[in-house]
């Protein structure tokens, strides 16, 4: 008996071994009108479509179903549906994705996109599209689709899926009641879909949620004021919540309760139009190294001494192309110094495209008191094009300034 086991075991450890040396060696077949790549080491691509509306390269989703029936790789890393062509010229701008399309494969991610010249297509998808491979889908995304006939039940069941992608799509009307994957999203991307209103959706039914990617959606001070502050006082917001993007999105001011976000280790705000950061405005939690905080392509003025605050050893910061005329030690100095001591190459302080101003003494702290922090600084510039680097420590006039 004993014996059996162990030959059992030995000959599940050869399938084993057969299986990872028959994927080392995987290729294509012939998935026309699909066409697939090798992507090493996940697996197999298959790119499904034309969005340019050449009549000769149109697939449908049928066209796309005879395939997986037809091929034999049971599994595919990735599947790109690109502007499928609906089936019949009474389905107009629908695309229907039918139930089985996968015949009996498996696919890792699944990316559909509706963008055609004429504008986006309306998508629907059957809740039994991608049944065969439901254990296995980790990421989903949509792109410039019409989402208003799109339901999110053929997800319903999926158990590994953990990153969900919705970008310049349009009527997208947030999550139906009862699925239960939402609650176990690690990754939710919704990008450029301008008419989204759902945002106050996302402290409730995200409770696992380490990535919020909410770019481009113009949705302005109060509404990311509310959400922010509602994922502030979650669980999500005190427990997982990890990156934080919010960039285009009008701001004109930092929102508040950014730093009530204890696991919080990436911010960008690129994009917008803040004009002043205020003691304060942004501490990271003690045991949080920072990785990123992207302040690039603001409106910014001024930035008081303490609005950053935790360990940026390893932290890249970028406040490039803005309005900044002063660079003081108390908001910097700290941050240069702690990037300086780290041994991480990456750490530092973007600052190009700033009109400093260097004709007082307010940079002495710097340019001559603590120069070794100086190869921290990338880009300072005065406003006149001097590099921060070429300024004379020792110029009588520039640095005969009271010693800080
Ligand atoms: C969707 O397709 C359009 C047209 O080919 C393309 O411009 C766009 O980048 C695609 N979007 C994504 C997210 O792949
Ligand atoms: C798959 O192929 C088989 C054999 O070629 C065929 O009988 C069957 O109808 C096909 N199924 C689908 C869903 O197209
Ligand atoms: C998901 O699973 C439940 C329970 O097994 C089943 O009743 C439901 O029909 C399934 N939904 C879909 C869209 O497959
Ligand atoms: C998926 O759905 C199709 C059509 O409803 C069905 O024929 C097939 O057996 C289902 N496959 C799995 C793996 O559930
Ligand atoms: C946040 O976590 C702390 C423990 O780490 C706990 O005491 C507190 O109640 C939590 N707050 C919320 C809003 O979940
Ligand atoms: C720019 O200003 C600095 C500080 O006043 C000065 O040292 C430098 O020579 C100036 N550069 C030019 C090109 O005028």
């Amino acid at each position: 008996m004993v014996f059996i086991f162990c030959l059992l075991l030995a000959l599940d450890a050869l399938l084993l071994v057969r299986h990872f040396t028959f994927r080392a060696a995987i290729v294509c077949e012939d998935y026309s009108p699909c066409v697939c790549e090798v992507y090493q080491p996940y697996g197999l691509i298959v790119h499904c479509g034309d969005a340019n509306g050449d009549p000769r390269l149109s697939v449908s989703a049928h066209d796309v179903r005879n395939v997986f029936n037809r091929t034999t790789a049971r599994h595919i890393y990735w599947l790109d549906l690109l502007s499928l062509s609906p089936e019949t010229t009474e389905s107009g701008d629908l695309i229907k994705i039918p139930a089985d399309l996968l015949s009996d494969k498996t696919v890792d991610r699944i990316a559909v996109n509706c963008s055609t010249a004429a504008g986006p297509l309306r998508l629907e998808i059957h809740p039994e599209a991608f049944n065969s491979s439901i254990q296995h889908i980790g990421h989903f995304e949509v792109a410039g689709c019409d989402l208003s006939r799109l339901k999110f039940d053929f997800l319903a069941n999926t158990s590994r899926l953990i990153s969900l992608s919705i970008s310049r799509s349009v009527r997208f009307q947030g999550f139906p009641p009862a699925l239960p994957f939402v609650s176990r999203l690690k990754s939710l991307r919704i990008y450029e879909c301008l008419d989204f209103q759902h945002w106050n959706e996302i402290s409730v039914r995200f409770p696992q949620l380490e990535s919020l990617f909410l770019d481009g959606t113009l949705l302005g001070d109060h509404s990311v004021n509310q959400l922010v502050s509602s994922i502030a006082s979650s669980p999500t917001g005190n427990d997982t919540l990890q990156q934080l993007s919010l960039w285009e999105n009008k701001l004109t001011r930092v929102p508040d309760h950014i730093s009530s976000f204890k696991k919080l280790s990436y911010v960008n705000f690129f994009g917008n139009a803040i004009r002043h950061v205020p003691k304060g405005s942004f501490v990271f939690h003690a045991g949080i190294r920072v990785a990123f905080l992207i302040l690039s392509k603001n409106s910014l003025r001024r930035i008081d001494p303490g609005a950053f605050q935790g360990d940026f050893s390893e932290a890249s910061v970028y406040i490039d192309f803005n309005q900044l005329t002063r660079f003081d030690s108390g908001v910097y100095q700290n941050l240069l110094e702690q990037m300086h001591r780290s041994a991480s190459a990456d750490a530092g302080l973007y600052v190009h495209n700033n009109p400093f101003a260097c004709s007082d003494c307010h940079l002495a702290w710097l340019i001559r008191d603590n120069r070794h922090l100086l190869s921290r600084v990338h880009g300072g510039k005065c406003s006149n094009g001097t590099r921060f680097e070429d300024l004379n420590p020792k110029h009588d006039d520039d640095y005969n300034c009271p010693s800080s």
